[in-house]
């Protein structure tokens, strides 16, 4: 199993008291699974994206990434797990302004320690991969955001990641740009990516096989190719 928490809590410190905003998430995701995360706004998907995302711990429960419990680890242990099996996209694309496209999709590997022939190289081949060979040496500015969001997409590409975490990555694109964004996460999935997008949007969700619907901090339901995961059995007849 890729990903599998168990009775996970987060609560924020709201002065002196404490804001409970998951309370007790159970949740197993395996490699290759395409899994949209959706809930109203304050429902707690950035909250848990965070977690995912080894950007934040829990309060209590444990989250367990690649059989690694990851909420036993320590800061600098996380951000090594993050840098190695993570790779974020966000609806803001936070790409760094004064780096090319080519700069910005190496910096992971620059963290790596990724010599910088191979790195180039690599940097190279993810914006291969995203179609944008042709616009390495343009700045964010420089780019339409269809363009910037590809740039981001090689970015979180480029390390190889276990798990791709995107978060409402068409939220600032018009819907025919979206469309295209999707269409190049239908393709990393085929590849054999992990990807796990958080959305308001159905539409975006159904690009996905598995949708989570985050309620008041619980998982309200959890369906496969619109099929409930985990339903609960037939009765049996006596005959
Ligand atoms: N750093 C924080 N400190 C205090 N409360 C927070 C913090 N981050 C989020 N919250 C609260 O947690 C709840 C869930 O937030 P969030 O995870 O951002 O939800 P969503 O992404 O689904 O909109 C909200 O009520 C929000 O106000
Ligand atoms: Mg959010």
């Amino acid at each position: 199993m890729l990903i599998e928490i168990k009775e996970l809590r987060k609560s924020y410190a709201l002065g002196n008291s404490e804001i409970a905003v998951i309370h007790g998430i159970n949740l197993a995701i395996e490699k290759n699974e395409y899994v949209a995360i959706m809930g109203p706004s304050g429902s707690g998907k950035s909250t848990l994206m965070n977690i995912l995302g080894c950007l934040d711990t829990a309060t209590s429960g444990n989250y367990f990434l690649n059989g690694t419990d990851v909420s036993t680890l320590d800061d600098d242990a996380l951000s090594v797990m993050r840098n190695r099996e993570i790779g974020f996209i966000f609806q803001n694309f936070n790409l760094l302004p004064r780096l090319d496209a080519i700069q910005n999709v190496e910096l992971p590997l620059i963290y790596a320690g990724t010599p910088a022939q191979e790195r180039r190289e690599m940097a190279w081949l993810a914006l291969e991969k995203v179609g944008l060979t042709d616009r390495i040496h343009h700045k964010p500015n420089e780019l339409s955001g269809g363009q910037r969001q590809r740039v981001a997409i090689a970015r979180a590409l480029v390390t190889r990641p276990g798990i791709l975490l995107a978060d409402e990555p068409t939220g600032a694109l018009d819907s025919k740009t979206g469309v295209e964004i999707m269409r190049l996460f239908d393709e990393l999935h085929r590849e054999g990516n992990t990807i796990i997008l958080i959305t308001h949007e159905q539409e975006i969700a159904d690009y996905a096989n598995r949708n989570i619907y985050l309620k008041d901090g619980l998982i309200h339901s959890d369906r496969v190719n619109g099929e409930k995961k985990n339903p609960t059995p037939l009765i049996q007849s006596n005959r």
